[in-house]
């Protein structure tokens, strides 16, 4: 049997779809996405800083850091080049966020848009435990989930052009896992969408927040 590497496909895969990735996300810009991300942007104040997991060609990268201090990492080598030259005010790493350390209590808010799904089922833990670890008490990820019980599959020729790695859990499984890691949930809606050539997609959309440390006070 063939073992798949989900993060060497989905690296592949992102560096091969170059701008075919960059522009088929800007025609999708007016979306659920940007009901979202004006919730963030008013939700993160100024000289706040965020990480931003898969942030690809830089879709979101300018607004989050307008008059924020701003991480985008990537698996894509490809997409960061775009990235780095739309928001040249942001730092960006080339990285797994599930290998990449970065210092407890680093940041004030994590976002993350359509990447989360392109993370084995099986690690989703592993990385809720990083997040939480590194906001601040009182931060908040934000964040677009898949919806479907998937353990792992290869799609070929995503966007007719490269293989793509997808997996994803049911709405109820992330929230739990979230809850399990210390995140209360703030918000969570589930949004079903056209995407161009693709069709219908559903989406969960979150902001969890990690309790402050009075509410860790009176919780003991
Ligand atoms: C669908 S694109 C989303 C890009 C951007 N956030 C947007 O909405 O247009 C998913 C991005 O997540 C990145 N990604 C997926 N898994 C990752 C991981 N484990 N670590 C870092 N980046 C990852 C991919 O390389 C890709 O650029």
């Amino acid at each position: 049997m063939r073992t798949v590497d989900p993060t060497r496909i989905v690296q592949q895969g992102y560096d091969d779809l170059d701008d075919t990735y960059r522009r088929w996300v800007e025609r999708a810009r007016d979306g659920y996405r940007s009901t979202f991300l004006t919730r963030i942007l008013a939700q993160v104040p100024e000289g706040a800083d965020v990480l931003e997991i898969g942030c690809g060609p830089g879709t979101d990268a300018a607004a989050l850091a307008d008059g924020r201090r701003y991480v985008g990492i990537d698996l894509s080598d490809i997409q960061l080049a775009h990235a780095r030259v739309v928001a040249p005010a942001g730092r960006f790493l080339h990285g797994d966020v599930l290998r990449t350390p970065f210092p407890p209590a680093s940041f004030d808010a994590v976002v993350s848009f359509y990447a989360f799904n392109h993370v084995p089922q099986d690690r989703m833990e592993l990385l809720f435990g990083r997040l939480v670890s590194w906001l601040r008490p009182g931060g908040r990820l934000f964040g677009s989930f898949g919806t479907l019980d998937n353990p792992g599959a290869v799609e070929p020729m995503w966007l007719g052009k490269a293989d793509m790695y997808f997996s994803s859990l049911p709405v109820a499984s992330t929230e739990a896992l979230l809850k399990e890691v210390g995140f209360g949930i703030e918000f969570a809606e589930t949004v079903t969408e056209i995407e161009e050539g693709q069709g219908p997609a559903t989406f969960h959309w979150v902001i969890a927040t990690k309790p402050s440390k009075d509410e860790v006070q009176l919780r003991s």
